[in-house]
């Protein structure tokens, strides 16, 4: 149902359900799955936390550049992002690129229970619960120029799954529609050349 090799990519700050969102939305779209932060791991060896500890930030940063590059090969992908990765300069721009952005919002006491609750996350170790909202603020700006912004605020997974897939229906009939109103390319057939 998803327009041709266009991929899905969901942003969004830590704890906003971004992995278990894309799992179910590319099982629901019946496309492949691919987490920026399992890419790391994957190149690296090891897990997001000890990269972090072993090289630190600036060189996480790095790995995520490295990753972007790759995911022009990742068409036709539903692609969870790291809360971090669309606030590189000129990421989110790169990101639009390549199909819809989603931004799983939601407010920040939801995301900090959700995100302080599972497994450790570096970017949260050495903040108090203050410097956590004051960095949702800042990366707002960037969360923010998504093509599409969801409240997930007290919605279960399955409502935030069938929310996405009925905007990517609704849109893709509107741009069926438009495109059936455009004029038809010509068809120049050998012998008319
Ligand atoms: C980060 C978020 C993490 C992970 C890394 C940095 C961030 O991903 O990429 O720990 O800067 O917000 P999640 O958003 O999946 O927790």
């Amino acid at each position: 149902m998803h327009a041709g090799s266009r991929s899905v990519i969901l942003v969004g700050f830590m704890g906003a359900g971004k992995s278990s969102v894309g799992r179910l939305l590319a099982r629901r779209l019946g496309l492949c799955f691919v987490e920026t932060d399992e890419m790391i791991t994957a190149r690296e060896g090891k897990p997001i936390p000890e990269i972090f500890a072993e090289r630190g930030e600036v060189y996480f940063r790095q790995l995520e550049g490295e990753v972007l590059d790759l995911l022009e090969d990742k068409r036709g992908h539903v692609l969870a992002t790291g809360g971090g990765f669309p606030c590189r300069p000129g990421a989110m721009e790169r990101l639009k690129t390549l199909g819809t952005v989603i931004w799983l919002a939601a407010d920040f006491g939801t995301l900090y229970a959700r995100a302080t609750r599972a497994s450790s996350r570096p970017m949260l170790a050495g903040r108090t619960r203050g410097e956590a909202a004051a960095l949702y603020e800042v990366r707002k700006a960037d969360y923010r120029q998504a093509h599409l912004a969801m409240d997930t605020t007290g919605l279960g997974l399955d409502a935030v799954v069938n929310r996405i897939v009925r905007h990517l229906r609704q849109r893709d009939r509107a741009r069926g529609a438009v495109a059936a109103r455009a004029p038809q390319t010509p068809v120049v057939r050998p012998a008319d050349v």
